[in-house]
């Protein structure tokens, strides 16, 4: 809600009382003044830490003012002017920290209409990965931004919100021996003014948000391709750009796709990608300007796994919808953040999916539209669209909710409608918006439209509402011809605590399988809470109520469709659905529905299950049952089970698996699923059934290749690292460390930095903990370090001990976008009341902003642990004894 500015019933010490008592409200720019245009200079100084700018706004002014607002927050303004050549009046500048504006006034009032604004101002490269900053390089230092969500502010004044779309034209003044990389391309580039300069000047962007605004400036070296005529540059570090083969190789892949399912060609000219060595978030889309942490966009294309290409290309593709969605097309305001994030995250699948099929890329996209839903099954979620204010609340967004539940409605409704359909409204869309902005109403009144089926009375069900529907699928019946089913809905939730006073309604698209008839397989909506239907032609004795697993919701089974179905998973099911079928079962578990010896026969079932992120969302359930439900008069049974459903796996697989670790030729033409199979297999035997074979052959490869010998198989090298690590001893964990430090791949280091938190040796653990402070840890890594240690039974309550003792030295790192609530969410492997309450307690008196929802959900979660643990550890013993 905005304040009106003119609120004379009020008085005034009532409308400064309000204007103090709800801060909020002001986070938000008055409607005075609209940007048209900004010329943006400045002169960097690296060595210095600093910039100088010089900053012309050419504002549509609304109506007479002597008052404008904008945005600006750690900037030291030296001069302002505003107004037309000789009519220019200098302004007064008063600047709101808490807001993060600066308020220009003048004396005598501007009239409506054009004017400029001109301002000279100093800012400081800071060393907190937001706004204009400093990035330590491996020799150097490099200034780099990142401006999203609201940090445009920091690098120049300005209308910082998405709505205030404007053209910018950048001018960098730096180094002589440095190079820029900005939005638009290079239109001059002269020496000066200094001897030791020169200024480089980029061309006009099109019309854009402030936060899509992009400068670096180093010594960088780039790669060179093109695709459509577009030229692609994909620059590093020196000595770092053989290493971007595999991103140049995706992006011209990925711009040719795109140019084909667009009917709006990329429009910006040229594309740059950058590899930052410090940088907040994985990636960020910058018009034309991508920019990229390290290890996320560099790889050696000659040893690179499917996972680190698929990972790779799914960032590269992620950022690039963003140049159509997001850049093009831009959310009005963040609270429909969904428009940017849910779609690149649909969108990063697609090119991929059609042109490597052996990816089996549709399993990903479950696989996640499952982390959306099991976070969707907390009382503590929010729906897609949230009201948003404050940075804090913005940055909170970006989560599985935007991202991943964002993707999977997408998902539904392209199932629903039809690709072709979707593809023509998506289309519909962005030309209507292009260069403006968008609302979630705006697309699918759109969808609706073209489709003419009603996505604008299903899609609202999904977006403003928080939670995910379950549907109960009764027994089914037959008369005549028909099999009938009836359908129920309604809200699943992990923790139910009662009925709720009005339950909400989805309007849920479902598409039907029929047992025997394969093929038959028919979309209807449910749309009311209980639903009786024709579902098949004869009588079936089982339906899959998920078909093509593109739905976002749950299904309930009646014990006898499950029966009938059960024999069928393997033949009538495809992978995604086997990953949804298991899924639910276990969700069902957890929610106290079924019983964990449901689940185990379900699973026991996997065991010659072909494709590695199906069996991975088996064993990673496991790994859960092994620790929390098992006990230590159950637990060598529990993992003498695991062995005899997994080692034939294994064997079939080939013991060069686990003999020949150090990739032999011989097994270079393994088909890449097999191997990404193995490794979930291994890691399975290694780190859960500990299987004593297993263990030796990972340390015996991993101590090889770190002496220098054969290379681990890139495709287990995680698994292979982890299960050494868990049974490690300290020469290992120095060996590690060695490793990690002269590693010339990103990744490889990652590999090794991170493996250095799965060990059980307390005192390797409290090094290991040390380290989380030293320089070998960057900022941007410390959240997903520290979640290591969490997740590690051994290490978890000496994590928490040293995250309270080190918490001074910790929290500015844990303010980085998106760490706090990463840690946060880390913390939900707990499964026990005190350590609850005392996270609870101490995040009480150490407050981080934006983690409020990350920390309910952890405790929700631990609730849930607790609860499993005391009705589901019976039923896995039971299950244990019955086997024998
Ligand atoms: N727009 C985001 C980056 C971002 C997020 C910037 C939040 C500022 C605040 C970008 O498109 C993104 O989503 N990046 C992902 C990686 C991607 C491959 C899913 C990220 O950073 O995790
Ligand atoms: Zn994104």
């Amino acid at each position: 809600m905005k304040l009106r500015w003119r609120v004379p019933a009020l008085g005034i010490p009532l409308l400064l009382l309000l204007l103090f008592a709800t801060p909020v409200c002001a986070q938000r720019l008055p409607p005075i003044a609209t940007p048209e245009h900004y010329d943006l200079a400045f002169v960097v100084d690296i060595g210095g830490k600093r910039f100088e700018g010089t900053e012309s706004i050419r504002i549509r002014i609304d109506q007479p003012t002597s008052r404008i607002v904008l945005n600006a927050a750690e900037i030291d303004f030296k001069e302002v002017t505003i107004g037309a050549g000789t009519a220019a009046q200098r302004a007064n500048v008063v600047l709101d920290k808490t807001a993060e504006t600066a308020t220009l006034t003048v004396a005598n009032a501007l009239p409506a209409g054009p004017a400029d604004i001109h301002i000279r101002y100093a800012g400081v490269l800071n060393d907190k990965l937001r706004g204009f900053y400093i990035t330590r390089g491996d020799k150097r230092n490099y200034a780099v931004t990142q401006l999203e969500s609201t940090d445009a502010r920091r690098a120049f004044p300005s209308f910082d919100e998405p709505a205030y779309k404007a053209t910018f034209a950048v001018t960098l003044t730096i180094d002589r021996g440095d190079v820029a990389i900005s939005n638009g391309r290079v239109v001059s580039d002269t020496p000066g003014p200094d001897p030791g300069q020169h200024t480089v000047k980029f061309a006009t962007s099109p019309k854009m948000s402030p936060y899509l605004v992009a400068m670096a400036v180093g010594d960088f070296e780039c790669v060179e391709g093109a695709a459509d005529g577009t030229p692609i540059r994909v620059c590093t570090q020196p000595g770092k750009k053989e290493l971007a083969r595999i991103a140049l190789e995706s992006a011209q892949e990925i711009l040719t796709f795109y140019n084909r399912y667009y009917t709006i060609k990329y429009p910006f000219g040229k594309l740059d990608m950058l590899a930052v060595p410090d940088f907040a978030a994985g990636a960020m889309e910058n018009t034309a300007a991508i920019f990229y942490r390290e290890d996320g966009l560099l790889a050696d294309s000659a040893t690179a796994s499917v996972a680190t290409r698929k990972d790779i290309a799914a960032t590269v593709a992620h950022e690039m919808a963003h140049q159509w969605f997001g850049n093009l097309v831009t959310m009005q305001w963040w609270d429909d953040l969904w428009l940017n994030e849910g779609f690149a995250s649909w969108m990063e699948t697609r090119p991929m999916a059609a042109s490597r099929p052996e990816w089996n890329l549709a399993v990903d996209e479950a696989r996640a539209s499952h982390r959306a839903i099991d976070l969707d099954s907390l009382q503590s979620t929010h729906p897609i669209h949230t009201p948003v204010q404050t940075p804090a609340e913005i940055d909170a967004l970006f989560d599985t909710i935007t991202y991943q539940k964002g993707a999977a409605v997408v998902r539904m409704i392209e199932h629903y409608v039809g690709a072709a359909s979707f593809r023509d409204g998506v289309n519909a869309y962005l030309q209507a918006h292009a260069y403006g902005n968008a609302t979630s109403e705006d697309f699918w009144k759109t969808i609706a439209k073209t489709s003419g089926k009603p996505v604008d009375q299903i899609l609202p069900t999904f977006i403003n509402q928080p939670g995910v529907p379950i549907i109960d699928v009764s027994p089914l019946t037959c008369s005549g011809a028909t099999t009938r089913a009836t359908f129920g809905q309604e809200r699943f939730l992990l923790n139910a605590t009662g009925a709720r006073a009005t339950a909400p309604v989805w309007q849920v698209p479902a598409c039907l399988k029929a047992g025997t008839a394969a093929d038959s397989s028919a979309c209807l909506v449910i749309s009311e809470p209980r639903l009786t239907l024709d579902v098949a032609q004869g009588c079936v004795p089982w339906i899959f109520a998920n078909a093509g697993a593109e739905g976002y919701y749950r299904t309930a089974y009646a014990p006898e469709i499950l029966r009938a179905l059960a024999p069928h998973v393997e033949d009538a099911l495809s992978a995604p659905e086997r990953v949804t079928l298991i899924g639910d079962e276990w969700a069902l578990v957890r929610a106290n529905r079924h019983t964990a010896a449901d689940y185990l026969t379900l699973a026991a079932g996997y065991g010659r299950e072909p494709v590695s992120g199906v069996l991975g969302d088996v064993t990673g359930r496991l790994g859960f049952i092994h620790e929390y439900l098992t006990t230590d008069a159950t637990r060598a049974r529990f993992e003498a089970f695991v062995r005899s459903m997994l080692r034939p796996a294994l064997d079939r697989l080939g013991l060069t698996f686990l003999t020949g670790l150090t990739g032999s030729p011989g097994r270079r033409g393994d088909n890449d699923d097999r191997r990404a199979l193995a490794a979930v297999v291994i890691d399975a035997l290694g780190t859960i059934a500990d299987d004593g074979d297993v263990v030796r052959q990972s340390r015996a490869a991993l101590d090889r290749s770190l002496a220098g010998g054969p290379a681990l198989d890139p495709a287990l090298a995680g698994s292979v690292v982890q299960i050494a690590a868990q049974h490690g001893d300290e020469r290992l964990y120095d060996a590690l460390a060695a490793a990690a430090a002269r590693a010339t791949s990103p990744g490889e280091r990652s590999l090794y930095v991170f493996a250095s938190t799965g060990f059980r040796d307390p005192r390797i653990i409290d090094r290991a903990l040390q380290r989380t402070l030293s320089s070998d840890v960057r900022t941007q890594e410390t959240a997903r370090y520290m979640a290591g240690f969490f997740d590690n039974p051994v290490a978890r309550p000496r994590a928490w001990s040293f995250v309270k003792t080190y918490w001074s030295a910790l929290e500015p790192k844990m303010r980085i976008f998106n760490a706090g609530a990463t840690l946060t969410r880390s913390l939900d492997a707990f499964c026990d009341a005190a350590a609850r309450d005392d996270i609870r307690a101490f995040f009480d008196t150490h407050r981080l902003p934006g983690v409020t929802g990350a920390l309910n959900q952890t405790i929700e979660r631990i609730n849930n642990c607790i609860d499993l643990r005391e009705k589901q550890t019976k039923p896995v013993s039971d299950w244990l004894a019955s086997r024998r």
